[in-house]
């Protein structure tokens, strides 16, 4: 094995389009992203056929960039690696296919990642690294879920939400009280000012062992609250409703670490970035337990998490045919 090991990695699962450089699946030597936001902003929420043709349109240039950035050529890189699931599959293609031709065209093995384990690989991006066996909780606009992490794909899922991701209901509400999109960082502006924080709602208690998550209920009562309190200080509201969903994500991860025995807990996705939800991790933790969370810019969709996580899989002989196709779900 070469002592500099050069992967190229390509993301396209969602809204974000990105391409990143890293080296021996740590340093990152380039890593650019193009945000669909402002295409999207317009319904509230991510439509499917815009985001893949923006990502066909974006593709190209920014593997250029990253290429450029880190200051090398296609024929200096050892392995390309793409988000092939779970995702909008319409969009997953544009990544995958783009790495199956430079796999082919430069004669590099391709892998195809799986995006909540790149997301939970993003730590190691930062020399961070959690010792395994740990928590890991994706928490994003499309996903939430909790899962036992023993090793690079040996990941053990505890449970999932049984509805609504969090973001989404975040998105959801903020849209519903016109904060903007996306809907997470809107409702927490809103919510740091709040001068009264004693908007309530429902409380929702975990079952022992029972690690399933579900945010409708207390999206109707945040609608509910609305409509029956119209004169209602938005940024109360905000703080009452970001509070109880954070608060369904802190019990369910402690409560997860603790049942299983395991001290070190990584938060990762979108919603992660949330200083909120850091500070209520934080505060939960036991003498002994550790969170890994990592910097915000990491937690959202980005390419280098799926270059770092794809160069574990590289350096174990991993590689995929170039049938591999894209899934919806994980
Ligand atoms: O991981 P991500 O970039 O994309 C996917 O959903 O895959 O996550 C986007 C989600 C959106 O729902 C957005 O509202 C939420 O993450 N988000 C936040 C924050 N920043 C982004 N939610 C709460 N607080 C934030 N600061």
């Amino acid at each position: 094995m070469k002592s500099t090991v050069i992967g190229l990695g390509l993301e396209s699962s969602c809204d974000e389009t990105a391409a990143a450089v890293v080296e021996n699946g740590r340093l990152i030597r380039s890593n650019v992203i193009s945000s669909q936001i402002d295409l999207h902003r317009e319904y509230y929420g991510v439509v499917p056929e815009i985001a893949s043709r923006a990502h066909l349109e974006a593709i190209n240039t920014l593997i250029a960039r990253a290429l450029d950035g880190a200051g090398i050529g296609f024929k200096d890189l050892d392995y390309v690696a793409a988000t092939n699931r779970p995702g909008l599959v319409g969009s997953l293609l544009i990544a995958l296919q783009s790495a199956k031709v430079i796999s082919y065209a430069v004669g590099i093995p391709l892998i195809a990642m799986n995006h909540i384990e790149a997301h939970l690989y993003a730590p190691f991006l930062e020399g961070r690294d959690p010792s395994y066996p740990f928590i890991g909780l994706l928490v994003s606009g499309g996903n939430t879920a909790l899962y036992q992490v023993r090793g690079i794909g040996d990941m053990e899922l505890l449970g999932k939400s049984a509805d609504d991701a969090a973001g989404e209901v975040l998105d959801k509400i903020a849209k519903y009280m016109d904060l903007g999109y996306p809907g997470g960082p809107a409702i927490e502006r809103q919510a740091r000012n709040a001068a009264r924080k004693d908007v309530l709602f429902p409380k929702i208690l975990p079952g022992s062992g029972d690690f399933r998550f579900s945010f409708s209920g207390i999206k109707t009562a945040a609608i509910n609250y609305l409509k029956t309190h119209p004169g209602a200080d938005p940024s109360e509201v905000a703080y009452g409703f970001q509070e109880r969903v954070l608060e369904i994500l802190v019990r369910r991860t402690i409560a997860a670490a603790r049942g299983r025995g395991i001290s070190v807990i990584v938060v990762a996705g979108g919603v992660a970035a949330n200083s909120r939800l850091r500070e209520l991790l934080a505060a939960g933790l036991r003498r002994g337990e550790t969170l890994v969370i990592p910097s915000p810019a990491l937690c959202t969709d980005n390419a280098a998490m799926v270059a770092g996580a794809g160069y574990r899989y590289f350096v174990n002989g991993g590689s995929d045919p170039l049938s591999v196709d894209v899934h919806a779900k994980s």
